[in-house]
């Protein structure tokens, strides 16, 4: 007969049989670099990756918040679960069985345990009713509403009838009080007696990331109902901050687009899905949270925001777009005709013209600028330059500081003023700029050769080969406070990484951040040629070797004063010699 391990040694025996790459792929878009995995963080906010999994280590480590650990740690961490849970789930998910003497457990664990048993009971129930005789006008009202079996069925909806069944079935599961009473789904009266929460009610599960439910939204069927929709409360099982509707199922489809859809409602998931939007997720009636924001960003950094398109809906979207942007998402908006919401619109327009509008979304700016453009006269200059003033500050709020001049620059076109107007202010804001940073106060302005340099370094992939070609030829390491600048993008050109704004600016330290910054914001409309590019470096050698030169001289001078004959011999030897050009 075969004995059980004792827990630990079931952890090592699990462990040795699941894939920590496999597992962390389903939270986070990995990508290969040599012998590690690479993405970004999804334990802290970042931009571009330092979070690696190390397959032969079955190890995890991010070098910006300094998370690591195995495939337990991941699993705790990102579930929000004890060690006995992440075990429980991942020898589930592996197909692995758990040791029948159950492992020792601590009581929240149990606790959880209780209530998602609960959940699938109390999913079940709903769902029956809604099959049953007793669930047909509720069919009818779906379908009337254009919900097809298929979301039924994929999406689990059910009904809360008002009979007491649930309860009853609850308690002859020998679930106890207190337990019925923290799953939400039961509420306890002034009397201690009990009654179900939901009633009358069509049900929708609300499901963890990894497909458990958790809570129910219910949604009102008679229409003199007060509360439309009415959710579960917090639980043990359920943080409403932190949960997004769907983002189960999204977060497959989200991988392979490179994109998610943030709706309002139930339906407007259900909708866009029917319409072959199948990245959707909704927030469950609370306003957006940091939280939602980065378990999207783990699958995708482009989010296209559906709000209704009412006075709250775009409430909601003027400070969810500043919340995204905050988590650098990049973020767009679609804008739907007729003051519709996204399941009224697939409804009416069908599913293609949805599409369409979800697929051609424009920047998130495009859209603030529409609703500043209703705030002021427009046919008036001033009244557009005040509209474009009360978008600065969500330019500002750019993380990127070549981004912030690119969409003033798009914007004030969008709005019909004058390209010199807007760099005007760019350029007092990179003065302003310099002459706030203590760092660059104490430094010259930057060489022109830096400003023809780097903007073609940095943005110009044609020119790049050949002017780190031609750089590489100057003697000795570039000097100057530039010098690190141009040593970071060589080494990054020679070891084959890309080469951005954005990732170079990563890897300065502050003060150089800073200088790159007013360079680039400095030469932002420079247009130079690989052409211009050669000659800044030519003239910059011939500077490097003019100063050799002088150089060389005082320092055979000084040897021929200090009667260091020898010396001054080898010196002049080198004094002829020129670079190669
Ligand atoms: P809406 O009022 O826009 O409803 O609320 P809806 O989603 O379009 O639903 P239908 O089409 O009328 O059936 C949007 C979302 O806000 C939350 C729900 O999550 C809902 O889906 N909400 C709304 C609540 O939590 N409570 C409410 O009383 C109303
Ligand atoms: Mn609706």
């Amino acid at each position: 007969m075969v004995t059980d391990p004792p827990p630990m040694d079931f952890a090592q025996h699990l462990k040795a049989q699941v894939d920590i790459a496999t597992v962390v792929a389903d939270y986070v878009r990995l990508r290969r670099i040599g012998n590690r995995l690479t993405g970004l963080c999804p334990f802290h906010n970042e931009k571009t990756p330092s979070f690696s999994i190390y397959a032969d280590h079955q190890f995890f480590k991010c070098f910006g918040c300094d998370a690591k650990g195995d495939v337990f740690n991941f699993v705790m961490m990102i579930e929000g679960l004890t060690f006995w849970e992440a075990l429980k789930k991942l020898a589930e998910q592996n197909g692995i069985p758990l040791p029948k003497q159950s492992l020792a457990s601590d009581e929240t664990t149990k606790l959880r345990a209780a209530l998602y048993e609960m959940h699938e009971i109390a999913a079940d129930h709903f769902r029956e009713n809604l099959g049953s005789n007793a669930g047909a006008s509720t069919r009818a009202y779906l379908s009337q509403r254009g919900v097809t079996a298929e979301s039924i069925r994929q999406f689990g909806i059910g009904l809360a009838d008002s009979g007491g069944r649930l309860l009853r079935m609850l308690e002859s599961r020998r679930f106890s009080k207190e337990q019925m009473e923290a799953s939400g789904l039961v509420g306890r009266r002034e009397d201690g007696s009990l009654y179900e929460r939901f009633r009358n009610r069509l049900m929708f599960p609300i499901h963890s990331e990894t497909g458990k439910i958790i809570a129910f939204g219910g949604r009102a069927l008679d229409p003199e109902e007060k509360a439309k929709y009415m959710n579960s409360p917090e639980t043990e099982i359920y943080k409403k901050s932190h949960v997004l509707y769907n983002l189960n199922r999204a977060k497959k489809t989200a991988m392979q687009t490179d994109r998610m859809v943030l709706v309002e409602g139930y339906m407007d998931v259900i909708g866009a899905t029917q319409a072959g939007v199948i990245e959707a997720v909704a927030t469950c009636g609370t306003a957006l949270t940091t939280e939602q924001i980065r378990a999207m960003k783990r699958h995708s950094q482009n989010l296209q925001l559906n709000f209704d398109p009412d006075a709250a809906g775009s409430k909601a979207a003027e400070r969810s777009i500043k919340l995204l942007l905050d988590e650098s998402m990049r973020v767009r908006v679609v804008e739907l005709e007729g003051g519709l919401d996204p399941d009224e619109y697939c409804k009416k327009h069908g599913a293609e013209a949805y599409r369409a509008r979800v697929d051609n979304a424009k920047s998130y700016f495009y859209w603030l600028a529409d609703r500043a453009r209703g705030k002021f006269n427009m046919r008036e200059p001033q009244g557009r330059v005040d509209a474009f003033q009360s978008l600065l500050p969500a330019i500002q709020g750019l993380a990127n500081k070549l981004e912030r001049s690119v969409v003033a620059t798009d914007l004030a076109g969008y709005l019909g003023i004058e390209q010199g107007l807007v760099l005007d202010h760019f350029r007092k804001m990179a003065a302003d700029r310099v002459e706030h940073a203590p760092i660059l106060k104490t430094q010259p302005t930057a060489h022109a050769t830096d400003r023809i340099l780097l903007p073609l370094l940095l943005g110009n992939e044609d020119a790049r080969p050949q002017l780190v070609i031609a750089l590489q030829e100057m003697a000795g390491p570039r000097s100057g406070k530039t010098g690190p600048l141009y040593d970071i993008i060589m080494a990054m050109h020679e070891a084959g990484e890309a080469i951005t704004f954005n990732s170079v600016h990563e890897r300065l330290p502050a003060e150089q951040q800073a200088l790159l910054q007013a360079i680039v914001l400095d030469a932002a409309n420079a247009g130079a040629t690989l052409e211009d590019g050669l000659a800044c470096i030519a003239a910059w050698k011939r500077e490097t070797h003019g100063e050799t030169q002088r150089d060389l001289k005082a320092q055979i001078k000084q040897a021929e004063r200090e009667g260091r004959f020898e010396d001054a011999l080898r010196l002049m030897k080198n004094l002829g010699n020129h670079p190669k050009s």
